[in-house]
């Protein structure tokens, strides 16, 4: 069968991945191959959110989308066309904090290194989207965006808290027009001839 790298956008290159399997998790690709190693692994089986992504994707329309994903149940040939983010695509090093995160910081709602970096990744999906309508969420509906996050160790009023607090600081630049664009060109490429699993087997979240 012939047979092409898959492609998508990763910290602002698109990168071509030829995986020994076409069941490599997105997560197990980032953890292992390329060491980001922000993204989680906690239950592996797509309950916890603790290796939340965010991908995006044109939709009908040629309109970016980005939506939450767990990394665990989603494959590499999954992410064809598209573009992965991750906690490590929102702010340097050294600082400073995106506002997601700052919000975090500031409504003590920051908890430990497992389910952070996801709650994170949700909530700049939330943020990304509303932005985009120019709309806010209510606090029910940061809630809801929050039901895949799981953590049982303290609560969820503080995450909550910052996920209103998020919308009342400065926003980050991320260029919308660019990606769209890439994802365009991406979509010239020839259809993938991969037998990629089928996407029910990892719902979106
Ligand atoms: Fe728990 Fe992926 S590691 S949802
Ligand atoms: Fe991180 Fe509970 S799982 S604080």
């Amino acid at each position: 069968m012939d047979t092409r790298p898959i492609r998508f956008l990763h910290r602002g290159q698109v990168v071509e991945v030829t995986p020994d399997r076409s069941t490599r998790s997105v997560l197990d690709w980032l953890r292992e191959d390329v060491r980001c190693t922000g993204t989680k692994e906690g239950c592996a089986e797509g309950d916890c959110g603790a290796c939340t992504v965010v991908v995006g994707a044109l939709d009908g329309h040629g309109r970016l989308q980005l939506r939450s994903e767990n990394a665990c149940i989603r494959f590499l040939p999954q992410l064809d066309g598209k573009a992965l983010y991750t906690v490590e695509d929102l702010s340097p090093p050294q600082g400073p904090l995106h506002p997601v995160q700052q919000a975090l910081v500031d409504g003590h709602g920051s908890q430990c290194g497992f389910c952070t970096p996801g709650f994170v990744m949700t909530l700049w999906a939330c943020q990304q989207h509303h932005a985009a309508a120019g709309t806010k969420p209510t606090r029910q509906q940061l809630a809801d965006e929050l039901s895949g996050n799981l953590c049982r160790c303290t609560g969820y009023r503080h995450i909550l808290d910052a996920g209103e607090r998020m919308f009342d600081l400065p926003a980050a630049r991320f260029d919308r027009a660019a990606v769209t664009a890439a994802l365009k060109e991406l979509a010239q490429a020839p259809a993938l001839a991969y037998s990629a699993p089928n996407p029910a087997a990892s719902p979106a979240r």
